[in-house]
C-alpha cells in the first residue's frame, strides 16, 4: 500500500554500508536527506549542494556540541548559538535567544540556520527559522534516534506552552536533512531506547521487513553497529518521508503514524511528562492498541504476541501498574488528534499494516489498558 523510495541495503557482510539519499516533496519544493556514516563530517559540501545560503548558524546544545562540535565546526565561521537542553527549555524564551543572537550577528535573508542535536533543537530552531525574518532556510542535523527517524523529517517545528505541549508552531520543511548514525554512539541508552520504539512503529504500520530487521538484529543495534544502523535509519526515514509527502498537513494517510500515540501521550500526559521517554509512553501505547484490535479480532493473536514480544524484549518499561486505566483513557479526549469530538484510533490489522478508526469506546479502550498492566 505504501511506496517509499527503495533504501539500498547490501547483502555482503558488514563493512561500510552504502549511503542512502532520499528525496521529499512538499507543498513548497523538495528537500533531500542524506543518510551516511560520516555524513556529518561532509556538512559543507552537503550542504553547499543542497544550495543552502553560504552565511551559516548553528545551533545546538552544549552536550552535543562538546560531543560532536569538533567534526563539524568547518561548517561556519560563526560563533554556535547553544541552546539550554532539554525539553522544559521547549519554549518561546529558547527562540528569543536565538532570534537575539541572529539579530546581534547581523543575520539576514541569505542567512541559514543549522540546527545539530535531538528533537527539542530541531524544533526550537527550526520554529526560530521559520519566523525569523518571516523565514529562513532550517537544515536539520539529528543526533538522536528519535530525531533521525522521526522529527528532522516532515517540517513540523514548534515549542511548547506553559499549558500544554507544541501548541506553539509552524510548518517549516528543511532546506536538507543530513543523518549521521554514528552520532548515535554517545547517545545515553535510555534516549536511544526511546527512538528505537519509533522505529518498531514504523515497522508495525508499514513495514514487515523493517520490523523483522529490527526484531533479528536489536543487539547490533543497541552496540550501534553502523552496518545495522544505517538501513534501519534509512527505512524508517524512508516511510516517514513517504508519508508525509503524500500528506504534508495530516489529513489523512500521515494519521497512521500515531499508532500507539493515543494512549501514549495519555500516558505522558497523566504523569506530566516525567516518568516516560516519549518512545517508552509509545512503547505502552502500542501494546495498548494491539491488544484493543485483538480483542475486536481485526489483529491476528500470532501478531500481537511478536509485536509484544519485541517490545518486552527491548527491556524494562517504567512501571503503570500504579495508574489508573480509566484516568489514561478520559485523557485521551483532551489529545490534539480529537476532530469534532471522533477520537482516531490506529489500530494494526498486521506486523506492516493498520486501520484508522473513529468508534473506540472508553470501555474498549479501559480493558485494553488494564490488559497491559494499568489498574482499573
Ligand atoms: N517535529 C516533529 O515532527 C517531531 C516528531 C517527534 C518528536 N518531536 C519532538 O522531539 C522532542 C524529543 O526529541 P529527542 O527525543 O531527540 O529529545 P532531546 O532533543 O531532548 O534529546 C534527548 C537528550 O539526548 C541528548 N543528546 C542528543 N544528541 C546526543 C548525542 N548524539 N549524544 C549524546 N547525547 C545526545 C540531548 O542533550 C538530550 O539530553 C520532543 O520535544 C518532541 O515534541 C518532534
Ligand atoms: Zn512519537
Amino acid at each position: 500500500m505504501l511506496s517509499y523510495i527503495a533504501t539500498t541495503m547490501s547483502s555482503s557482510p558488514p563493512p561500510p554500508p552504502d549511503p542512502v539519499r532520499l528525496s521529499v516533496r512538499t507543498s513548497s519544493g523538495r528537500y533531500s536527506i542524506e543518510i551516511a556514516a560520516e555524513a556529518s563530517r561532509r556538512l559543507t559540501p552537503l550542504l553547499d549542494a543542497a544550495g543552502v545560503p553560504a552565511r551559516r548558524f548553528v545551533v545546538s546544545t552544549q552536550t552535543v556540541w562538546r560531543f560532536h562540535g569538533e567534526r563539524m565546526h568547518g561548517v561556519t565561521a560563526e560563533e554556535p548559538i547553544l541552546i539550554p537542553d532539554g525539553e522544559r527549555f521547549k519554549h518561546l524564551a529558547t527562540v528569543g535567544r536565538i532570534y537575539d543572537a541572529l539579530i546581534r550577528a547581523g543575520a539576514d535573508r541569505a542567512s541559514a540556520i543549522v540546527a545539530i542535536g535531538g528533537g527539542v533543537t530541531g524544533d526550537v530552531a527550526g520554529f526560530a527559522a521559520a519566523t525569523y525574518l518571516r523565514g529562513i532556510p532550517v537544515v536539520q542535523v539529528p543526533t538522536t534516534l528519535l530525531a533521525q527517524v522521526d522529527s528532522a523529517v516532515g517540517g513540523k517545528v514548534g515549542v511548547n506552552h506553559a499549558l500544554g505541549k507544541n501548541l506553539i508552531g509552524a510548518f517549516h520543511p528543511p532546506a536538507a536533512v543530513v543523518v549521521d548514525p554514528e552520532l548515535l554512539a554517545t547517545l545515553p541508552r535510555r534516549e536511544f531506547r526511546a527512538g528505537l520504539y519509533e522505529v518498531v512503529k514504523y515497522g508495525a504500520i508499514a513495514s514487515r521487513p523493517l520490523f523483522d530487521r529490527t526484531s533479528r538484529d536489536l543487539a547490533a543495534l543497541f552496540a550501534r553497529d553502523a552496518a545495522a544502523l544505517l538501513p534501519v535509519v534509512a527505512e524508517s526515514c524512508g516511510i516517514k518521508a513517504a508519508i508525509v509527502e503524500q500528506d504534508e498537513r495530516e489529513s489523512g494517510l500521515r494519521r497512521t503514524l500515531n499508532f500507539g500515540h493515543t494512549a501514549g501521550h495519555a500516558l505522558e500526559a497523566v504523569t506530566k511528562y516525567r516518568r516516560f521517554r516519549h518512545g517508552e509512553a509509545i512503547g505502552y501505547g502500542m501494546l495498548a492498541a494491539s491488544a484493543l484490535a485483538a480483542a475486536r479480532g481485526v489483529f491476528p493473536e500470532a501478531d500481537r504476541a511478536e509485536l509484544a514480544s519485541l517490545i518486552t524484549k527491548m527491556g524494562p518499561l517504567p512501571a503503570v501498574a500504579d495508574l489508573s486505566a480509566t484516568e489514561v483513557a478520559e485523557a485521551t479526549k483532551r489529545d490534539k488528534k480529537v476532530l469534532a469530538g471522533r477520537l482516531h484510533f490506529v489500530l494494526p490489522t498486521a506486523i506492516g499494516s493498520t486501520v484508522v478508526v473513529n468508534d473506540v469506546t472508553l470501555e474498549e479502550l479501559i480493558g485494553a489498558l488494564v490488559g497491559i498492566g494499568l489498574k482499573p
